[in-house]
């Protein structure tokens, strides 16, 4: 493929940064994501409008969006799952919001506590207030090709997902790989149907993935041999959703975005994004976790320092 047109969507501080069990400072956050700002991405997700009681490392949410210093160039978008949630986000000026379900019934019932009917039904109206609103929405949808709690998921489910989050009014679908546990033949299978429900304008999609088994990179490779130009990535791999761990077992990483960033710079796809300046907000944050980068880029180029 030949493009210049790749853009990175930034979920670092919303999925890299809500399983944190450590307290993050507000601080720290709207100082992460003002570096982040300043890196050439245009998309940031800076955080959810969900229950405290559910996801309590992003209970400062609203304190967040008023405080970050905003790049007229970046587009910052919140997660929503329900009336109250977009209610917040408006208030707050969120330019963008995402709503998120999955394929999966367990896995829907684990993270928004309701079935798949239901909460397409909740969505519905979350997305009619946000296009009166004039606010565009974005759909995730998770475990597409794996579930913690159901293993193996058809693509058909995540087909008819897909469909009625699109006539919905989402103007893209992010397909969640929420464990990692994809690969470039099920990702291939995934989006050769896929294709027929968008009528193969894969403009429509973009891919999300985790980078548990380290196949995150080579997914990423074969979605955009099928044509998809978005891509989410979290700052020094950070991440994962908490309600997507059985057993406690270790939750996945996002794929990196220094990595996504090297891989496309290495394909000759610009996306606008400084990887230096990426990794010093990878090296900001991580140093307020305490925590190693997740990114093998970020490692190599430090160690050439
Ligand atoms: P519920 O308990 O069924 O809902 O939760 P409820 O309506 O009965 O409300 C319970 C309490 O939450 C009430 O408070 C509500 O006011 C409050 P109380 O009366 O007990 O004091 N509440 C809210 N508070 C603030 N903001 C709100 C809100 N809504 C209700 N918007 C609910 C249902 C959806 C709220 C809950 O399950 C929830 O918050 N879930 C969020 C889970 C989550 O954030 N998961 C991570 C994001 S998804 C992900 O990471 C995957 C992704 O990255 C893609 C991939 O990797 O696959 C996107
Ligand atoms: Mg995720």
């Amino acid at each position: 493929f030949t493009s210049s047109n790749v853009a990175i969507v930034e979920v670092g501080p919303r999925d890299g940064l809500q399983n944190e069990k450590q307290n993050i400072p507000t601080d720290k956050k709207i100082e992460f994501i003002n570096l982040l700002s300043n890196s050439g991405l245009k998309r940031i997700e800076v955080t959810s409008f969900v229950s405290p009681k559910w996801v309590p490392q992003l209970a400062d949410a609203k304190q967040v969006m008023k405080s970050i210093q905003r790049n007229p160039l970046v587009r910052y978008s919140t997660l929503t799952p329900n009336l109250k949630g977009l209610d917040d986000a408006i208030e707050v000026g969120s330019q963008e919001i995402a709503i998120f379900g999955a394929a999966s019934e367990t896995f829907t019932k684990k993270n928004i506590n309701c079935t798949i009917e239901q909460s397409l039904k909740q969505f519905d109206q979350v997305v009619q207030k946000a296009k009166l609103n004039e606010i565009p929405i974005r759909g995730y949808v998770s475990c597409v090709v794996g579930c913690p709690y159901e293993g193996h998921i058809k693509p058909k489910i995540v087909c008819n997902v897909v469909e009625k989050m699109l006539e919905m009014g989402c103007y893209e679908i992010s397909l969640g790989d929420t464990i990692g546990v994809g690969n470039p033949k099920t990702i291939s299978d995934l989006l050769n149907e896929l294709k027929l429900v968008v009528n193969n304008k894969m403009d429509l999609l973009a891919i999300h993935c985790h980078d548990t088994y380290g196949m995150a990179l080579v997914n990423i490779v074969e979605s955009l041999e099928h044509g998809i130009r978005v891509i989410d990535s979290s700052t020094s791999g950070l991440g994962g959703c908490p309600y997507a761990s059985k057993n406690g077992a270790a939750v996945s990483g996002n794929v990196a975005t220094e990595d996504v960033v090297y891989l496309l710079n290495s394909l000759g796809v610009n996306t606008g994004v400084d990887l230096d300046k990426i990794i010093q907000a990878g090296d900001f944050i991580t140093n307020v976790l305490n925590k190693k980068s997740n990114s093998k880029v970020a490692l190599a180029l430090s160690c050439k320092k």
